[in-house]
């Protein structure tokens, strides 16, 4: 694999090989076995892949959590150096490359910017379609790969295709999860020690709901969801909602439910210090 630092040398490179379809993964690094899941689908499907590693500032609403971002650049070389192959680019750039001038561009995602991460994180989104247009346009991927781990950020980026007509397909890849089920994410290793014993309580909790809801109205699965999880010494929920993967409007009673729709369950947990996410389908009743 070939580490790249500069717009131009992608560029180039690119020109150079001529390969098709090049697949896309952008990443802020820290790298864990969901990224590498995403890296894996790449190369399975594309004979040329860029795998960029910035940790994008527009996006952080939070100064501290800007600051407290684990950076493990030589590690993260290390993993993608056991699964690139020869012509692969991993593209690390410096802020300057991503943004040689301010970038006051302000996006509009319709009812996204109104629910669950919009509501929480102000700013975020806007801060993620900016880096990841910018991203667009240097490596002009064929297909870009994403978590479904981030479900609203996956809706955003569609939306964002649609609205500026990037020719760019979209992969959603499934969540890879510790094997005691806490969602993997860069943001684990910041979790105090008693805290991670806790966090596993997030997925069992989404999984036994998801079940109940065959026999159970929304309301009572959204209190069980948050008195189960909040029964665990450090872990408060921000919000849990369901809701349609094409519409994102939190449903309020099983008879909203509509046939042909795909329902989420998404939670986000303030785990002490830390943020987490998560989701899990609902099946249809
Ligand atoms: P980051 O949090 O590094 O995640 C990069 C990609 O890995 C995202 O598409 C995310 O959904 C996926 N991912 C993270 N944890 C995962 C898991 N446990 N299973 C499967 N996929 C997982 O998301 C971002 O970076 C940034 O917002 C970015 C899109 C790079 C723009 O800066």
């Amino acid at each position: 694999m070939k580490v790249i630092r500069t717009v131009y040398g992608i560029q180039n490179q690119k020109k150079k090989l001529h390969l098709h379809p090049l697949g896309f993964v952008p990443t802020m690094g820290a790298l864990h076995e969901g990224h590498i899941s995403l890296v894996n689908n790449a190369t399975g499907e594309c004979p040329l892949v860029v795998v960029s590693i910035y940790v994008n500032p527009t996006q952080f609403n939070d100064t501290e959590d800007l600051k407290n971002y684990p950076r493990t650049l030589s590690a993260d070389l290390g993993k993608l150096g056991t699964v690139l192959r020869e012509n692969d680019m991993v593209f690390t750039p410096d802020d300057k490359e991503i943004y040689p001038a301010a970038d006051n561009r302000v996006f509009h995602f319709g009812n996204l910017d109104n629910v669950m991460e919009a509501l929480y994180r102000p700013g975020h989104f806007n801060g993620v379609a900016k880096v990841v247009s910018r991203l667009f346009d240097i490596v002009q991927p064929d297909v870009a790969f994403f978590g479904l781990k981030d479900f609203q950020q996956i809706a955003v980026i569609r939306d964002l295709v649609r609205q500026k007509r990037y020719n760019v397909r979209i992969a959603g890849i499934p969540i890879v999860r510790e094997p005691d089920g806490l969602a993997m994410s860069s943001r684990n290793r910041l979790l105090e020690p008693e805290i991670r014993k806790e966090a596993p309580v997030i997925y069992k909790t989404l999984s036994v709901a998801s079940a109940l809801i065959k026999d159970h109205d929304i309301s009572y699965i959204k209190n069980f969801v948050t008195k189960t999880i909040e029964k665990s010494a450090g872990l408060s929920v921000e919000y849990f909602e369901i809701v349609a993967d094409t519409q994102f409007i939190p449903v309020k009673t099983k008879k909203e439910l509509k046939n042909g729709c795909r329902y989420y369950g998404c939670i986000a947990v303030k785990a002490g210090k830390i943020r987490l996410i998560d989701n899990i389908e609902f099946p249809l009743v």
